[in-house]
């Protein structure tokens, strides 16, 4: 949040501030339509940056695009410091640029612990020929990061019982953990909190926070109320285009966002 930055000296704050994203003149053609069209954005390594906008707006595309789920049509993606063109999908997880996905990617008979550690082996299965994992790495070692997780996300206490047995709000965080198992350097977090109970939003508010003092975060996010108490930065899209970018303060006071609201119908 942006009480860290007001603690450190000007020049702290500089050396925090590098930029782990880039999108370079991101274009994303569905046929004749463009959801993305040339986005030239900069996300930074530190903090929560939210992306807004009007329904069709591009967001859910925008995320997609650096998920490797949709090739631009144009443009590029730079994630520290590399092009992710080309890239597939699994290879972009492994650089670390990871999507909380929906409830549907569950096994919804194993228990959430059997879920996160399932996603924890897959970072070591991909380190060499198996006879080389010790058991320790092949075994014991996801078991102790999914734990870890299921503490993290506040999900410890209901380790062993089944993801279909869950609550929403607990299938929301159990998604949160599955994403967090892959030890992401960029989380994407689409809607985190739609759904959600007001007691759920804010539990999933304090998530978002805590996840966010080590891994770069970005949401989409449709409640303003959130969006300005979470975010350090804020990027605004319209009809595919980058509208303007900028601290909650300074986007919540752009007449160019508010028009862009009224004229989309704002949100459902
Ligand atoms: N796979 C696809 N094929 C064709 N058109 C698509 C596809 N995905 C998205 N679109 C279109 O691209 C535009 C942007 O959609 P997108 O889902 O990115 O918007 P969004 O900002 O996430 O909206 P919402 O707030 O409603 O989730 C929309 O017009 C949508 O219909
Ligand atoms: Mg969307």
């Amino acid at each position: 949040m942006s009480g860290k930055l007001t603690e450190m000296s000007e020049s702290e704050a500089d050396a925090s501030s590098e930029t782990i994203l880039t999108t370079e003149n991101l274009t994303k053609q569905f046929g004749p339509l463009t959801a993305i069209d040339a986005v030239s954005l900069e996300i930074p390594a530190d903090g929560i940056t939210a992306v807004i906008g009007p329904n069709g707006a591009g967001k859910t595309t925008l995320f997609n695009t650096f998920t490797g789920k949709h090739a631009p049509t144009d443009g590029q993606i730079v994630f520290d410091g590399e092009t992710l063109d080309g890239a597939e999908p699994h290879e972009i997880v492994g650089r670390g640029i990871v999507r909380s996905f929906q409830i549907t990617n569950f096994f919804a008979e194993l228990t959430a612990l059997e879920n996160v550690r399932l996603a924890a082996q897959a970072r070591y299965s991909g380190f060499g020929p198996a006879d080389f994992l010790t058991h320790h790495a092949s075994h014991e070692a996801p078991l102790a990061d999914a734990k870890r997780v299921l503490e993290r996300v506040g999900l410890a206490e209901v380790a062993t019982e089944t993801a279909s047995s869950l609550s929403y709000g607990q299938r929301r965080h159990l998604e949160i953990a599955i994403a967090l198992a892959s030890e992401p350097r960029l989380l994407l977090m689409d809607e985190p909190t739609a759904g959600m109970s007001p007691e759920e939003t804010n539990e999933t508010v304090e998530l978002i926070e805590d996840i966010a003092a080590d891994t770069t975060v970005v949401i989409i996010e449709h409640d303003m109320d959130i969006v300005m108490g979470i975010a350090d930065r804020i990027a605004v899209l319209n009809e595919g285009k980058l509208l303007t970018q900028g601290p909650p303060e300074e986007i919540q006071s752009d007449e160019r966002v508010q028009e862009a609201y009224l004229r989309g119908g704002g949100h459902e």
